[in-house]
């Protein structure tokens, strides 16, 4: 393949990438958004592989490499159960910061390129950041994993000193970054340049241990970002301009899904990243799963109960959370919802931006039970109509209906915004136990005069839910 028929490839790919973000920003067009990126991806992979810089040894060696990362990829998505998700999703982040180090060591110690003067400073700075951002997104998203699946407590770990340490970290990188500007020779490069490895990886851990149970959402879409930079660094080190324009695409719509997920959580960006966040100024949260201190009696009720309250409303909110996920109970939730809509019933469903474990995990799940988008409403637009409403619904949903975050200051999750559920004339929480959520945090919801706890697995209990209201 031509340099110039590469270069249309790449500007073709570019474009169908800039189209997926486009098409993944609304439900109806996501599945158009995801086949753009697919397209796009294609013809990225086959214009670099057949491109002029690849020789056909290097083609040989390619091919293999995508074999088996491919045949890895495929078996992966094929056992990951979708609630593993957001962990498949922090680990492929890690990938791509390894990569980056890689690629950077390897350019750095490559004989064929022989650059002078200002190329070779410009292209040594490449080498060190590119590297520098890996590390920090390797070791990072590793942490995230851990977090994420439970390996790693949710209890933020908070150093004495951290930010002095972390200052500490940052000049000592800059001074290295110099020794390694300077050296004259590869060897001599070589040892600020894995000094400086090493202080990333640790900042990399330190910055995610750092980060509370409750933060993980921004945390997530941050690595996100960050996979996109390290992206972008290696696509200089290469001089590939794809590579650097899918990275910039990557991070700066990952910077801005930080940015979004902030705001949702009423935090502040600058804080979240330096650790601490999600800690409780006040009480301490249990270990995320635990059962939490009894504050007073809890009403339960039965599926049969669940069902009579449903048929006699007027308006009936659902409120889904991770638990649904867990349960697979989406599909029963939509059947529910057909059932109530065909007796005349307003059923709506109230979405926390933060819901589940990943962003947009309700509305995928809803979306795939083909739950009708224009009953799907976001939490803005829907928490001032819980006053109005009869029933709510909380299917395995914990934190982000707790009212300790509006009305408890020392609550670990306050200032929060969440779903307020308890306005409503009565709410029913289906769980399986007293057990906290993701935050660790005990829900006074449970114990509110108008609430019933209906306990048990989500999508059996709504399995006799709908017999309820079907016999
Ligand atoms: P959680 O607060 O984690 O609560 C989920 C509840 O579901 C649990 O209390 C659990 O109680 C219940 N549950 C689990 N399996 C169930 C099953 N099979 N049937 C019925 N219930 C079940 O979830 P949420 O309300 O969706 O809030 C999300 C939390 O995750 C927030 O703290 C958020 O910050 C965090 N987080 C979110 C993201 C993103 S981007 N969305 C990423 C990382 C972390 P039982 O054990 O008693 O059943």
């Amino acid at each position: 393949m031509s340099q110039s028929l590469a270069t249309v490839a790449y500007l073709g790919a570019a474009i169908l990438f800039i189209l997926s973000l486009g098409g993944l920003s609304n439900p109806e067009t996501s599945r158009r958004g995801n086949l753009f990126g697919m397209v796009g991806m294609a013809l990225a992979v086959l214009a670099t592989v057949f491109g002029p810089r690849v020789s056909p040894m290097g083609v040989a060696w390619i091919v293999g490499a995508l074999v088996v990362g491919g045949g890895i990829g495929l078996y992966a998505a094929k056992v990951v159960k979708m609630t593993q998700m957001p962990e498949l999703v922090a680990l492929m982040h890690s990938l791509v910061g390894l990569a980056a180090c890689l690629v950077g060591f390897a350019s750095y110690v490559d004989t064929s390129i022989q650059l002078q003067g200002a190329e070779k400073v410009i292209h040594e700075v490449e080498i060190y950041v590119g590297i520098l951002i890996g590390a920090v997104t390797f070791s990072g998203s590793l942490i995230a994993f851990g977090k994420l699946n439970g390996k790693i407590g949710g209890k933020p770990l908070l150093l004495p000193a951290r930010h002095w340490m972390n200052l500490v970290g940052l000049l000592v990188v800059i001074w290295f970054g110099r020794e390694f500007v300077h050296a004259s020779t590869v060897a001599e490069g070589m040892l600020p340049l894995i000094v400086m490895t090493v202080i990333a990886l640790l900042f990399g851990i330190h910055m995610v241990m750092a980060i509370g149970g409750a933060d993980m959402p921004v945390v997530v879409s941050m690595l996100n970002s960050y996979s996109g930079w390290a992206a972008a660094a290696t696509g200089f080190m290469l001089g590939n301009d794809l590579l650097i324009v899918t990275g910039a695409l990557v991070g700066s719509s990952g910077a801005i899904l930080s940015y979004i997920m902030c705001n949702a959580m009423n935090r502040n960006f600058i804080s979240v990243i330096a650790g601490g966040f999600g800690s409780g100024g006040g009480s301490t949260p249990a270990p995320s799963g635990e059962a939490a201190e009894p504050q007073g009696e809890v009403v339960p009720v039965s599926a049969a109960e669940t069902a009579e309250l449903l048929r006699d409303a007027k308006s009936v909110i659902i409120v889904p959370g991770y638990g649904m996920a867990v349960a697979q109970a989406q599909h029963t939730v939509y059947e529910i919802t057909k059932t109530l809509r065909e007796k005349g019933v307003n059923v709506r469903f109230g979405i926390h931006p933060v819901a589940g474990r990943m962003p947009g995990h309700m509305n995928v799940l809803l979306a795939e039970a083909k739950v009708p988008y224009d009953i799907v409403m976001e939490m803005d637009e829907i928490n001032e109509d819980f006053p109005d409403t009869d029933v709510v619904m909380v299917i395995g949903a914990n934190d982000i209906v707790n009212p300790s975050a509006l009305e408890d200051p020392g609550s670990p999750i306050a200032g929060m915004p969440v779903l307020e559920v308890w306005k409503a004339k009565t709410s029913i929480v289906m769980k399986r136990s007293m057990a906290s959520g993701y935050a660790g945090v005990d829900n006074p919801l449970f114990y509110k005069e108008n609430n019933r706890m209906l306990f048990g697995d989500a999508k059996k209990m709504l399995d006799e839910v709908l017999g309820a209201l079907k016999g």
